[in-house]
C-alpha cells in the first residue's frame, strides 16, 4: 500500500463535515503555520517538498510563489484552479466533493504563505453540486473562526470566495480564468508578464491546481523535506490519477510517484488489469493534450527502462517514443478502440473549445476535425495523412496559450504510432463505412 496524503480520509464517514475533519486533525497545518512560522518558512517548506503543480505542467510550486511580486505593495491573490476540463481528469473533483476541507485548509496555509488577504477558488460550471459543497464547506470555516478577520487572533485576515465558470474549457488556462473572474470573456493573455507579476486585476497572483493547494497542508504539518522522501527524484510526494477506459477497476487512486506503470496497470490493488481480459492497444497517461502511447512504449521505454509514473519516466524519449504524466487523466484502450475515430474525438473537443483569437488554433483545430471526420467516414484522401502531420506542425509553438499545442500533440502521435491505422482507412473507405474497421470487434 502506497502511501496517502491527500486521500487518507477519504473514506471517514462526514468527513465533508467540518466536525469530522477537525476530529481527523483538520486545520493543524493553519494553526502551526499562522502560530508559529513567518510566511517565508512556509514557502520554504514547499519549495524543499519539490511539490510540482499538479494540474499538468508540473511546475515547482516553491519556486511559482517565490516570484510572487511582493516589493509592489499591491494587494496579493491567491487563485485555485478547479476548472478541471482535461478529458480523462476528474481527480480534482473527487478531491473537493469528497474531503473540501482540505483544500479550504490548504487555501488559508498558502494564502497566509503569499500574504494575501483575498482568495478565489475558481471552479468549472460543470460542477454545480461541488461548488455548493466548497460553498457550505467555506461558510463552516468562516464560522469556526479560520476565515475573516484575526484568524485565531493573530492579526492575519484573509477572506475566500469559491466563483463558478460558465463551462469553458479554455477558462483553466490560468490567465483566461483570471479574465474570466475579473467578469471578462476567458480569453488568454499573452505571457509574460506572469500572473506572479500582473494577474488579476493586475495584481500579484498566484495561480495553483486543487490538489497541489490539498498538499500543502501535510507539508506544513510534516516538513517539506518529508515529502521530499516520497517518490523519485524530481517527482517528490503522492499524484492521484484518475483512471478510465478498458481496465478492470477504473477510478481515483493516490499513488507515490515512482510507481511502476506495470504495477498501477495490473496488480489489484489499483487498475485490475484489462476490462474482460482483452489485449492493452494504447495508453493516454496524462489527459487528451498528452501524446498517445503504443503498447509497445507502455511498460518499457525505448531505451529498455521500466517506465514509471514519474514526470521523467513518463517523458522519456521525448515526443518521439514517450509522452508527459499531465494532469494524470490515464486512459486506457482495448484492441477495439479505432485510433482514428479517439483523435477526431478530441480534435473536435479542441476545436469546439478554442477561444478563436489566433489563426493557427481558431482556423488549423477546425482543419484537424475536419479532416480527420472524412477519414473516420470513409472519405479520406491518400494525402490527407500529410495534410494532418502539417496541420498540426503548423500549430504547435505558434499560439498564445498551450490549447494549441494540446490539439496537435494527439494527433501528431497518433500519426506516428497508429499510421498503419490511418492508412487503412483512406484505402479501404468501404470497408470503414460499412464500420470493417481496422480494429478488433468488441
Ligand atoms: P506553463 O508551463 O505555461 O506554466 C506553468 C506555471 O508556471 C504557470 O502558472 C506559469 O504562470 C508559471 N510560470 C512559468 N514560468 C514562469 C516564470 N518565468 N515566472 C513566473 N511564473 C512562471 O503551463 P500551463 O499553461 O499553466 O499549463 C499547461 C498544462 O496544463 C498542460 O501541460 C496540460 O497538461 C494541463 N492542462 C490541465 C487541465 C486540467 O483540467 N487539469 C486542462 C488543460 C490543460
Ligand atoms: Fe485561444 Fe487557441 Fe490561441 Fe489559446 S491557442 S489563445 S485557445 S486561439
Amino acid at each position: 500500500m502506497g502511501q496517502k496524503i491527500l486521500l487518507e480520509h477519504a473514506n471517514v464517514p462526514g468527513i465533508k463535515t467540518y466536525e469530522v475533519y477537525r476530529q481527523h486533525g483538520g486545520y493543524r497545518s493553519v494553526e502551526k503555520a499562522l502560530k508559529s512560522m513567518t510566511p517565508d518558512e512556509v514557502v520554504e517548506e514547499v519549495k524543499t517538498s519539490g511539490l510540482r503543480g499538479r494540474g499538468g505542467a508540473g511546475f515547482p510550486t516553491g519556486m511559482k510563489w517565490s516570484f510572487i511580486d511582493k516589493k509592489s505593495g499591491k494587494p496579493r491573490h491567491l487563485v485555485c484552479n478547479a476548472d478541471e476540463s482535461e478529458p480523462g481528469t476528474f481527480k480534482d473533483r473527487y478531491l473537493m466533493e469528497y474531503i473540501p476541507h482540505l483544500l479550504i485548509e490548504g487555501m488559508i496555509t498558502s494564502s497566509y504563505a503569499l500574504g494575501c488577504n483575498l482568495s478565489y477558488i475558481y471552479i468549472r460550471g460543470e460542477y454545480m453540486w461541488v461548488f455548493r459543497i466548497l460553498e457550505t464547506a467555506i461558510k463552516e470555516a468562516y464560522a469556526a473562526g479560520w476565515l475573516g478577520k484575526n484568524i485565531l487572533g493573530t492579526g492575519y485576515d484573509l477572506d475566500l470566495y469559491v466563483h463558478c465558470g460558465a463551462g469553458a474549457y479554455i477558462c483553466g488556462e490560468e490567465t483566461a480564468l483570471i479574465e474570466s473572474l475579473e467578469g471578462k470573456r476567458g480569453n488568454p493573455r499573452i505571457k509574460p508578464p506572469f500572473p506572479a507579476v500582473s494577474g488579476l486585476w493586475a495584481n500579484p497572483t498566484v495561480v495553483n491546481n486543487v490538489e497541489s493547494i490539498a498538499a500543502v497542508p501535510w507539508i506544513v504539518n510534516n516538513t517539506g523535506a518529508e515529502y521530499a522522501k516520497i517518490g523519485i527524484g524530481r517527482s517528490t510526494g503522492t499524484k492521484l490519477i484518475s483512471a478510465s477506459g478498458h481496465c478492470k477497476n477504473p477510478g481515483v487512486y493516490e499513488i507515490e510517484l515512482g510507481l511502476s506503470v506495470d504495477e498501477f496497470m495490473n496488480s489489484d490493488e489499483y487498475l485490475g488489469g484489462m476490462m474482460d481480459d482483452r489485449p492493452l492497444k494504447a495508453l493516454v497517461p496524462g489527459g487528451s493534450s498528452v501524446p498517445i502511447l503504443p503498447a509497445n512504449l507502455i511498460f518499457k521505454t525505448a531505451e529498455g527502462n521500466d517506465r514509471l509514473m514519474t514526470y521523467e519516466s513518463l517523458s522519456e524519449g521525448g515526443f518521439a517514443t514517450g509522452s508527459m504524466l499531465g494532469s494524470g487523466g490515464f486512459i486506457v484502450y482495448n484492441d477495439t478502440t479505432c485510433i482514428v475515430r479517439n483523435t477526431w474525438n478530441f480534435s473536435r473537443f479542441y476545436h469546439h473549445e478554442s477561444c478563436g483569437q489566433c489563426s493557427p488554433c481558431r482556423e488549423g483545430t477546425g482543419w484537424l476535425e475536419k479532416v480527420l471526420h472524412r477519414i473516420e467516414n470513409g472519405h479520406g484522401r491518400e494525402e490527407d495523412i500529410e495534410l494532418l502531420w502539417d496541420i498540426q506542425r503548423k500549430i504547435e509553438g505558434n499560439t498564445i496559450c498551450p490549447l494549441g499545442d494540446a490539439a496537435a500533440w494527439p494527433v501528431a502521435a497518433a500519426i506516428r504510432h497508429f499510421r498503419d491505422e490511418f492508412e487503412y482507412h483512406v484505402r479501404f473507405p468501404e470497408k470503414i463505412k460499412n464500420k470493417d474497421h481496422f480494429v478488433a470487434e468488441p
